[in-house]
């Protein structure tokens, strides 16, 4: 069997036209959503990732301030940044983008964040909202995961879902929901002692770790659906995921690839946060 391809960019571009008919529809009304984003010193990485988060906000037609600042920046100027910006009318959602400095508590940053503007979902208070199924915002890599195996029809109820992953960002939350969704759910991480017992079990997936091939095809049930979240490079240099997407799309029904899986669909969901805490006001 070859798996199917789950297509991040069909979807993504399909959501993102989606969220430019909303925006176009609130600038009707005179409130243009508006998202700023922070970013604290010079990390190659993170400046890529903000900058295609600003042209993705304004190719959808939503507002964005791009704040730079120096490494040397302290904690009390961000926290007074992020405060002006709770508190400025045009602006409907707050990203700072991570890892902040070493000096900077980033823990201290996000809760900094007014849980009404907090579109990456890291706050405790989105955290904790999804923990007991209350509206909230969710954070964007697993919402952008849930996404895609909504795409392909997916009925999540009853089946074992196994997350490899523990981090805030993706795994926790990650496991959330897929449990909000009636799945049985496993969580794996670096002290799990046979990874693969647990994926061979599994119906779903989603790898989340940030190591190549954590996931081979002799881990995977036939037929599973595989979600890969991660962002690696090879030996030479070009964008992997944490799955053996050669030997693991041979046995799957579905599977997304990277590049062009999930990884677009973070900031497309980043899109849709942001226009429904504008459409919130
Ligand atoms: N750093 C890596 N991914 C993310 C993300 O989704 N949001 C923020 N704020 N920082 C990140």
């Amino acid at each position: 069997m070859t798996a199917q391809l789950i297509d991040g960019n069909a979807l993504s571009k399909q959501l993102r036209a989606e969220v430019a008919i909303r925006a176009a529809k609130l600038t009707e009304k005179g409130i243009t959503p508006g998202l700023a984003v922070i970013l604290v010193g010079e990390n190659p990485a993170s400046q890529v990732y903000v900058r295609n988060k600003v042209k993705a906000c304004q190719d959808a037609g939503l507002h964005s301030v791009l704040e730079k600042y120096p490494a040397t920046m302290t904690e009390a100027e961000l926290l007074a940044r992020v405060e002006a910006l709770n508190n400025d009318p045009t602006i409907h959602g707050i990203l700072v983008q991570l890892p902040l400095p070493k000096h900077i508590d980033d823990h201290k940053v996000i809760e900094s964040i007014s849980p009404l503007k907090d579109v990456d979902g890291f706050h405790v208070a989105s955290a904790g909202a999804l923990m007991v199924g209350e509206p909230g915002f969710k954070a964007c890599t697993p919402y952008g995961c849930m996404k895609m195996l909504e795409s392909i029809g997916y009925d999540l109820r009853g089946k074992h879902a196994v997350v490899i992953g523990r981090s805030n960002i993706v795994g926790k939350p990650m496991a959330m929901m897929l449990l909000q969704s009636s799945a049985t759910v496993t969580i794996c991480h670096s002290a799990t002692p046979d990874l693969a017992y647990h994926t061979r079990q599994a119906d779903v997936v989603v790898a989340a770790v940030g190591k190549r091939n954590v996931l081979t095809a002799d881990m995977v049930k036939p037929g599973a659906v595989v979600i890969d979240v991660g962002m690696n490079r090879d030996d030479e240099g070009k964008l992997c995921g944490d799955v053996d997407f050669v030997g693991v799309k041979e046995v799957a029904s579905w599977i997304t690839p990277v590049p062009g899986g999930v990884g677009p669909m973070t900031i497309t969901m980043l899109l849709v946060n942001t226009i429904e805490a504008a459409e919130r006001l």
